[in-house]
Parts: structure tokens; C-alpha cells; sequence
């Protein structure tokens, strides 16, 4: 019977870049679903979407002068790029901030309320009194009650590591405006989850991995809180039918975004959406996600699922976080890298995708990328093992045999068969099924070390010499060729591009998993060989880090990801829904929600600011300073009997020559700093943001060198 498959990535959020911590994932799903695609037998669709609701995105569109809605979009072209730079290849990648989406939220949410399953309660919530908006915890900050640590957020500190209520911030702050909040009552819909405690017990223990499961029943055992499921306008979202006013919260509508974006491609190529989402479906339903958004797929959903009369996951399947040479992504070590700096670089996305895989397993342990072991094994393995098997045995047949391959067989002459080759697809197959990717990738590499063992016993550059021996020597290539062919096949999920390539140079249509099961026929013509694959130099992935430490922005206003911002959002202070979720080990440069709004720093009183010189400056001269990456060496009139020399990390932006002559600001009562190059008597200002880019500043005309700015 033929099998059918719907497989979903998590929704990554639609205000930030893909980087290599989500690309873990997709690669992850994508060689499971390119695997599944390989089977004869089964239908397998792939589907994702952007997840497009909430505070931060709202506020993220805001302040860069644009609708959400514009902000979603470019998102989306962003995201489809980078996904498809890496052969991630969905069979529809769609929005949640669509009708369908709208519908099918609406649908679950009026069948768990005609259940009894809703519950309206008045709860207390900090309010911003100057931006007139509920603040979700992570845009409340003040000093850790504990450890007593400045500007820590309102739901956990990342000094001491305590987790509290945001009431418990000593001088909390609107990270939006700066504002002292207030506490203000609201009305909010809850899902009354806990009654579906008996249900969950059950579904957790055979739906997930065994440490999932583990954790899931500690969090049930320990009693199911009702969750909190809208929002007060002004909120991006979907309105609430019954409740005008309130929207549903992002975390209500992001996993039904997996049932919008296959509704929508059904409508688009006609597939039966009933057959996958009726309770008693006989397809199978497969969510890829990381560790940390457990809670929400292995409670909230399937309890919402159950309830609304929709079908609950075949398997919830949970992977790790990615560290980068054994430490969390770092923006200050350059190895917060994104997706599209990767590939600006001109490295191969397979390179990424194999390296993974051979890190990847059915657990949901961290995997590590060391990028001095990535190097080394995408060399050794793929150019060194794989790819070399077809360079050396090209060569021979198109010089001596025209390309053609001779009569082959399974069986082997010298310790060496393809049959063990062949049979091995049995052994690979489940090893995919279980997403078991680091072992199979052992089992082909080491059939490929047996390969070129074979080639080295027969020597075939000496058979070469030898006419007598040329039929041997047809055989060894065209046995190398079989086997290549096989290990490609195995491979293609992992390799899909590089795939493509060996099928034009093999000359065969598409390879599929049952192509195993057969060798090439005698006569059989492959194409010249053209190179199949590029080593990984050391300077490029030193080039990689660099260019994402130069993307450091010098100040405040640095770019954060927030891959898990809105998963914090406890919201209702009287009430505390939910459980802490376990700590998350958070990239580090993280700053949830506040940090991508550009949260506004304490406030300081009047004195405080007047303390600071500000003076227009003239700038006489801009150079270059030797040895120096980042720095121009600008000397600058502010009426002084002497110029100032100041030294500026405004190199990438300006031309030294453009900035002579101009008028800019910049602080004079800063205290000297002695620096490798000289000493530096003050800061020029600049403003930058999220996107690459410096800018000083400029005063209007008639703004003379030396006057004040106040
Ligand atoms: O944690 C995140 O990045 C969420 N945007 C994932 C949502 S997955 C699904 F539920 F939509
Ligand atoms: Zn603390």
C-alpha cells in the first residue's frame, strides 16, 4: 500500500535572518523527506510557512516605517532564498498571515469553545502607559530581584539565571519606550488544557522520542495550567470571532499554519486535504522541531488537534541545538553565521548538508560544528572518498574504451563485490527512517574506502600500460563506476545537487532507491568527467567568520535573532499559565523581543545628558591607518587652537577622501584612549541598524566647527 506523508519544519519567525542554528532543521527534515521522495511506494509533501504574528514583529515593522504585512513579505523572499541556496525544497512554503490560516484558526478555536473547552478570565498585566500596549515579559526590563543585575529582562535573568514574574523587576522599564509600566487588568481567552491531561498521558508516551516523552509526563504529572491564547490590540494577528478587540496569540496560530499551507497547496495541485487531517486519517504526519518548542507541539497542539476533530501527529520529532566550535553561536567570535552570508561566500550548501548529516541522529542531543572537522571531513569524505572513485575511473574508460562501460556483475573477483553495495540499501533505508543520518554516513563512506582499496589493489594505471590486461582493467573501472553509482543513490538525499550532477555525468534519468537494486548494462556510455566537487579552503570559512564579525554593529542596535522570542510570553501575571519552560541555551546575542525593537536604554535625568560635550566638527583631513581593518584616522577642527586626531570604525562606509571638508558631531569631553595606533581625543557619532550600513552625522548648513549640541 502506498504510503502517505506530510512532513512540517518549524515556522521560523518573519522579522529575522535564517542562520546555521535553523538551517540544522531543514536540512535535517529535507533529507528525510528527499529519502521518502526516493521511495516508489510513497507520496511524501513538505510543507512550511512563515510564522508572521505577534508583538515583535509588529513593533520590528514600526520601526523600520513599514506595514507588517510589507515587512512579511520581504521576509518571505529572504527566507525562500536562503531555504532554496540550500536545496531545502518544500512542496509549498506559505504564511501564516493567510485566509486559510485565518479559516482554520477560527475553526479550532469556535470547536473548543462549543466543547467548553474556552475559558474567559480577568487577569493583571504590565501596561505601557505611553505606547498604550500590554507588554509581553521579554519587553519588560529592570534589575534582577535576585542577583541585582541592570536591564534584565521580564521573565528571566541571564546573569544569575533566576526566573521571576516581570512584577518582580526592581525599576522595570517599556523596553519600547522607556516607559514605568503600569498594572492594568484585561480580559483574556484561556484554553482549559488541563482537561486534557488523560489524553495527553497517553498520546506523549508513543508519539515522541523516549527522553521527550520523559519530559513531557514530569510536566503533566506536575499539573497542566490553562493557557493564556489571546492578546490585546494593538496586536499583529488574527482577530478573535467572538472578541473583538483581542487576537489570538502567535502561538495559537503558528502550528496551524501546518494545516493552511497544505490546504493551500492542495488547492493548488489538487491532493485530497481531508484525507490527511480527518481524526481517522490513515496518512502520516510527521513535525520536525528543536528541543525547545516541545511544550507547544506535544501538549497545546495535539490537545487542540483532538478537540477541534482534526488529526493528531503520526510523530513528533525533536533535534538539538547547533554549537559552533563547541561554544553557542557568537556574534562576537563571528559564528552567529546566516544562511546568506554562506552562501555569499561561494561555499556549498552540500558541504553544510553532509557535515550535518554526519552530526545528525534521532536524538535530541546538540550537535557541534567545529569548522576545522568541518574542512577536514567534507574533504576526506566527499572529494577524498566519494567524488575521487569517478575521477579515476573516467579517465580510463573514455581514453581506452570510449567511454563505455563493460558486462558487470554483483559478484566479486578479489575480495571485492558490489553485492554487499547493493544490499547495504536494506540496511540505509531504516537507518534514514530513523533518522539515523551519522551512521549511515559511516556505513557508505567505509564502502567507499573499500572501493578505492579495490582500485589500489588492481593498479589500474599500471593495467593501463599493458594491453594484454585491458579487459581487466575495463572491468576494475566499470566496477568503480557501479559503485559510484550505487553510493550516489544512498547519498541523494543528503547531496541532491550533487546528485543531479553525477546523473548527467552517469547519463541516467533521476536515480530512486530502487535503482539499487540493479547495476549499469554492458555498453553503457558515461559522459567525460567534469569536476564534481571543490575542496573547502580554510580561507574561505576564515572569510565566512570575518564577514559575520564585520556585521557587528559598533554600538547599540544590534540585529538579534528571535528564533524563540515569543515562546516566553507568560503574559498574565496573576494567573502564570504555564510552567517555566526548561532554560534554553540561547544563542549568545540573543536578546529575545526587546533587542530587535532597538530597546531604549534607562532613563537619565537632565544633568546626565549635560555632562555630555557634544560640538559640531569640522573634519580637516580622513586617511587610511596602516594595519588597521576598521579604523580612519580623522583629524578634526571644533574651534580649538589644536585639531583633535580621532580615530573611527567608519572604514567600510566612508571613502576617506569623500568625508574632507564635512561638518559632522562629535563628542569632546570623552576621556583620551590610547590605542595601537595613536591616541584617539574624542568619537565622531554614527547611527546604524539592523541592515549592513554607517552613517555619521551631518548638521544643517550654518552649523559652525566648535559650537555645542544640546
Ligand atoms: O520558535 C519559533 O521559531 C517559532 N516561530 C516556531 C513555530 S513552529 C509552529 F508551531 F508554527
Ligand atoms: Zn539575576
Amino acid at each position: 500500500m502506498t504510503r502517505k506523508i506530510l512532513v512540517t519544519s518549524a515556522l521560523p519567525y518573519a522579522n529575522g535572518s535564517i542562520h546555521l542554528g535553523h538551517l540544522v532543521e531543514y536540512i535535517q527534515s529535507d533529507i528525510w523527506v528527499r529519502f521518502h521522495k526516493m521511495q516508489a511506494d510513497t507520496q511524501c509533501y513538505y510543507v512550511c510557512a512563515d510564522d508572521t504574528h505577534g508583538t515583535p514583529i509588529m513593533l520590528r515593522a514600526e520601526k523600520e516605517g513599514i506595514s507588517p504585512e510589507q515587512l512579511i513579505a520581504r521576509v518571505w523572499g529572504e527566507h525562500t532564498r536562503d531555504f532554496s541556496g540550500f536545496n531545502i525544497e518544500f512542496d509549498n512554503y506559505y504564511s501564516t498571515n493567510s485566509p486559510e490560516n485565518q479559516h482554520f484558526a477560527s475553526e479550532i478555536y469556535l470547536r473548543l469553545k462549543a466543547r467548553g473547552l474556552i475559558d474567559i478570565r480577568t487577569i493583571e498585566q504590565l501596561y505601557d502607559p505611553e505606547k498604550n500596549m500590554f507588554l509581553p515579559d521579554r519587553f519588560i526590563k529592570g534589575e534582577c530581584p535576585k542577583c541585582h543585575a541592570k536591564d534584565q529582562y521580564g521573565d528571566a535573568c541571564e546573569a544569575c539565571g533566576a526566573t521571576y514574574a516581570p512584577t518582580e523587576l526592581i525599576n522595570p522599564y517599556s523596553a519600547v519606550s522607556g516607559a514605568t509600566p503600569v498594572i492594568r487588568t484585561s480580559e483574556h481567552h484561556f484554553f482549559k488544557l488541563g482537561e486534557c491531561a488523560d489524553f495527553l498521558r497517553d498520546w506523549t508516551k508513543n508519539h515522541l522520542q523516549a527522553e521527550a516523552a520523559n519530559k513531557m509526563n514530569d510536566w503533566i504529572s506536575g499539573g497542566l495550567q490553562d493557557w493564556d491564547i489571546s492578546r490585546d490590540a494593538p496586536y499583529f494577528g488574527f482577530e478573535i470571532p467572538d472578541a473583538p478587540g483581542k487576537y489570538f496569540y502567535v502561538w495559537l496560530d503558528a502550528p496551524v499554519g501546518y494545516i493552511a499551507s497544505f490546504k493551500n497547496l492542495c488547492q493548488k495541485n489538487g491532493l485530497d486535504f481531508d484525507e490527511f487531517w480527518q481524526p481517522d486519517s490513515k496518512t502520516e504526519l510527521y513535525h520536525f522541531i528543536g528541543k525547545d518548542i516541545l511544550y507547544f507541539h506535544t501538549l497545546f497542539w495535539p490537545g487542540m488537534l483532538k478537540n477541534a476533530d482534526f488529526r493528531t501527529p503520526s510523530k513528533v520529532f525533536a533535534h538539538g541545538f547547533l554549537t559552533v566550535n563547541g561554544q553557542k553561536m557568537s556574534k562576537s567570535r563571528g559564528t552567529f553565521i546566516t544562511a546568506e552570508s554562506y552562501l555569499a561566500q561561494g561555499m556549498n550548501p552540500e558541504w553544510l548538508r553532509y557535515y550535518y548529516a554526519a552530526k545528525l541522529n534521532g536524538s535530541m542531543t546538540d550537535i557541534d560544528l567545529n569548522l576545522e572537522d568541518f574542512i577536514a571531513r567534507v574533504n576526506s569524505d566527499l572529494v577524498g572518498k566519494y567524488v575521487n572513485i569517478a575521477s579515476r575511473a573516467s579517465g580510463f574508460l573514455h581514453k581506452q574504451f570510449g567511454g563505455h562501460l563493460s558486462a558487470d556483475s554483483e559478484t566479486g573477483t578479489e575480495g571485492y563485490a558490489l553485492k554487499p553495495l547493493k544490499d547495504l540499501s536494506l540496511t540505509l533505508a531504516d537507518l534514514y527512517e530513523m533518522r539515523e543520518y551519522s551512521g549511515l554516513l559511516r556505513s557508505i563512506m567505509l564502502a567507499a574506502d573499500e572501493t578505492n582499496q579495490m582500485w589500489d589493489r588492481y593498479q589500474p594505471w599500471k593495467l593501463a600500460k599493458d594491453p594484454s590486461q585491458s579487459v581487466l582493467l575495463h572491468s576494475v573501472c566499470t566496477r568503480a563506476i557501479n559503485a559510484f553509482r550505487l553510493l550516489t543513490i544512498y547519498l541523494k538525499p543528503v547531496l541532491p545537487a550533487l546528485a543531479a550532477e553525477v546523473e548527467t555525468f552517469l547519463g541516467v534519468p533521476p536515480l530512486t532507491w530502487s535503482d539499487s537494486q540493479h547495476l549499469l548494462p554492458a555498453g553503457h556510455r558515461i559522459n567525460e568527467y567534469k569536476h564534481l566537487l571543490t575542496r573547502v579552503e580554510q580561507k574561505q570559512v576564515d572569510a565566512l567568520v570575518a564577514a559575520n564579525s564585520e556585521n557587528l554593529a559598533p554600538a547599540a542596535g544590534q540585529h538579534s535573532q528571535t528564533r524563540h522570542a515569543e515562546k516566553q510570553q507568560h503574559a498574565a501575571i496573576a494567573t502564570h499559565p504555564l510552567p517555566n519552560p526548561p532554560p534554553l541555551a540561547y544563542p549568545e546575542g540573543h536578546k529575545g523581543e526587546g533587542t530587535n525593537v532597538g530597546a531604549v536604554a534607562p532613563l537619565i535625568s537632565i544633568e546626565d545628558f549635560s555632562k555630555i560635550d557634544l560640538r559640531i566638527a569640522k573634519i580637516i583631513n580622513a586617511e587610511h591607518v596602516e594595519g588597521a581593518e576598521k579604523l580612519l584616522r580623522l583629524t578634526l577642527d571644533i574651534g580649538e587652537e589644536k585639531t583633535r586626531n580621532v580615530f573611527a570604525g567608519i572604514k567600510s562606509a566612508y571613502a576617506p577622501e569623500k568625508l574632507i571638508g564635512r561638518h559632522t558631531v562629535m563628542v569632546a569631553n570623552l576621556a583620551p584612549r590610547k590605542m595601537k595606533f595613536g591616541l584617539s581625543e574624542g568619537m565622531v557619532l554614527a547611527a546604524s541598524g539592523d541592515a549592513p550600513g554607517l552613517f555619521i552625522l551631518s548638521p544643517d548648513e550654518g552649523a559652525e566647527a566648535g559650537m555645542r549640541v544640546k
